[in-house]
C-alpha cells in the first residue's frame, strides 16, 4: 500500500531531518564528544526514586484523575503559592493540569486555543517543538526575531499581533540561548498581552537553571530569596497567564514524561478535557515520583552548571559573539561571518572533530549559530571547547 499517499498534510509539513542528521553522524563516531544533549547528566534525587519505586510496590499503576492525583496537585499548588503567589484554591479562577511532559501540556494548551487561521507568536530561535504546535493545530507561527542579545521583549512582539493572534508564548531560562528576561521583560510582556487580549504562555520548564546574576526577582512568599523572573509573579497574572513546567530538567527525569500546567481554570478545563481523550492522564507512579520532587535541594546541580556556564562564555567570547546564558544549559554562539561559514558547515566541520553540536537552522529561520549544549562532563566540555574554539578562530 501507498501509504505516503494517505499521509496528512500535518505529516508532510513537519520535516524532522536537522536533529536527526545531527544523530546520525554522532552514531558513526568512535568517541563522540557530545555536546548537543539537552537534558542533565546527573542522576535523580534518591528520595524522587524512592517515591515512584514505592508507588509502584504499593500498585499505585492504574489510571489516575485526569488532572493529576491529589497530592501531587496540592504540592504543586502549594510550590506555586510560595514562588508566584498564586491562589490555586478552588474558585480562585486558576487551577493546575499535570501533564505527560511539559510538550503535553504546551499541545494540549494549543489544542485548546488554537484553529486554523489563528497565529501563536513564538521567539526565533525557538525550541524545537514550538513552530509544530501552530502546525498540528492548523494555525500560524509567527516568529518573533529576538535580534542578537536572545530577547522577546514586548517592543519586538507588538509588531507582530494581529486580530488573529491568540497566544504569545514566551520562554525563559530560553532554549536555545539560555536568555533569561529580567523583571522588567517579563512585566512589559504582560501589559502588552493584557492589553491585546492575547493569552501570554509561559514556558518555565528550565525555571531552576536560573544562574546567580539573573536571580534578580523574589519568591512572592519569601522574600528573603532570589529567583528567577517571571511573567507570572505580578498581581492578578493568574488570570491572564498559563505557566507551563517540567519535572524533566530539574530533577534529572526526563524520560518520566512528567510536567504541569497552571493558570485560568476556563482554559484548564479544555486542556483537561484533551487530555481526557489523548494522553488519559500523566503516568501514575511517577506522579508519586514527583510530589517527592518538589521537596529535593537541586541547589549543587545548578552551581556545577553554573560554573560549565562560566567556563563555555569564558571560551566562546574568545571567538565569538553570544547571547549572554543566564539560565538553562545552553549556549548559541555565532558563527563569524569572516568564517563564510553557515551554522550547518560549522555543525559538520565539528563532526569531523568528533565534536557534536547541533546546527542553529534547526531552532531558527537563519543558519548563522550552532547551539552547544553544557550538560555533560567537565572533561568532555573542555575537550570539546577546544575544537570548537579552534575552529571558530579560523
Ligand atoms: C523550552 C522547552 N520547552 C519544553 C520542552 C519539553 O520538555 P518535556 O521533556 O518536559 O516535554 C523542552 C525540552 O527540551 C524545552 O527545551
Amino acid at each position: 500500500m501507498d501509504i505516503n499517499r494517505l499521509l496528512a498534510d500535518r505529516a508532510r509539513a513537519i520535516d524532522a531531518s536537522g536533529i536527526r542528521r545531527v544523530f546520525e553522524l554522532g552514531s558513526k563516531l568512535k568517541n563522540p564528544c557530545n555536546l548537543s544533549i539537552g537534558q542533565p547528566d546527573f542522576p535523580a534525587p534518591d528520595a524522587v526514586k524512592r517515591a515512584a519505586i514505592d508507588a509502584i510496590a504499593a500498585d499505585r499503576n492504574g489510571y489516575t484523575l485526569t488532572q493529576g492525583v491529589a497530592e501531587l496537585r496540592s504540592r504543586i499548588e502549594r510550590a506555586l503559592g510560595v514562588d508566584l503567589g498564586w491562589d490555586l484554591a478552588p474558585g480562585s479562577g486558576a487551577s493546575v493540569l499535570v501533564t505527560s511532559g511539559t510538550s503535553g501540556a504546551l499541545l494540549l494548551a494549543c489544542f485548546a486555543l488554537l484553529g486554523p487561521g489563528d497565529e501563536i507568536v513564538i521567539p526565533d530561535p525557538w525550541f524545537v517543538l514550538y513552530p509544530h504546535l501552530a502546525t498540528l493545530c492548523g494555525a500560524r507561527a509567527v516568529p518573533c526575531a529576538t535580534g542578537p542579545d536572545g530577547r522577546m521583549t514586548a517592543q519586538r512582539v507588538e509588531p507582530l499581533l494581529t486580530g488573529r493572534t491568540k497566544i504569545v508564548l514566551f520562554n525563559s531560562p530560553a532554549n536555545p540561548t539560555g536568555v533569561v528576561a529580567t523583571r522588567d521583560e517579563c512585566a512589559d510582556l504582560l501589559d502588552l498581552c493584557r492589553r491585546r487580549g492575547v493569552l501570554l504562555i509561559s514556558d518555565e520548564i528550565y525555571d531552576e537553571f536560573c544562574y546567580s546574576e539573573s536571580r534578580t526577582d523574589r519568591f512572592a512568599g519569601d522574600a528573603g530569596r532570589a529567583c528567577c523572573p517571571s511573567p507570572a509573579r505580578f498581581e492578578g497574572a493568574q488570570e491572564d497567564v498559563l505557566v507551563v513546567r517540567g519535572f524533566g530538567k530539574t530533577y534529572g527525569v526526563t524520560g518520566w514524561r512528567m510536567g504541569y500546567a497552571a493558570g485560568p481554570t476556563a482554559l484548564v478545563e479544555q486542556m483537561a478535557k484533551f487530555q481526557q481523550y489523548t494522553f488519559v492522564c500523566a503516568p501514575a507512579p511517577l506522579q508519586w515520583g514527583c510530589a517527592a520532587a518538589l521537596d529535593a535541594d537541586m541547589s549543587g546541580h545548578v552551581s556545577e552548571y553554573e560554573s560549565r556556564r562560566d567556563l563555555v562564555v569564558d571560551r566562546l567570547r574568545e571567538v565569538t559573539d553570544l547571547p549572554f546564558p543566564g539560565g538553562a544549559f545552553y549556549a548559541f554562539p555565532r558563527v563569524p561571518a569572516r568564517l563564510g561559514l553557515s551554522g550547518s558547515r560549522l555543525v559538520e566541520r565539528a563532526v569531523e572533530r568528533s565534536v557534536l553540536v547541533i546546527p542553529g537552522a534547526v531552532f531558527s529561520s537563519r543558519d548563522e549559530h550552532f547551539r552547544l549544549g553544557f550538560a555533560t562532563s567537565r572533561e568532555q566540555l573542555e575537550r570539546g571547547l577546544d575544537e570548537i574554539v579552534g575552529l571558530l578562530r579560523g
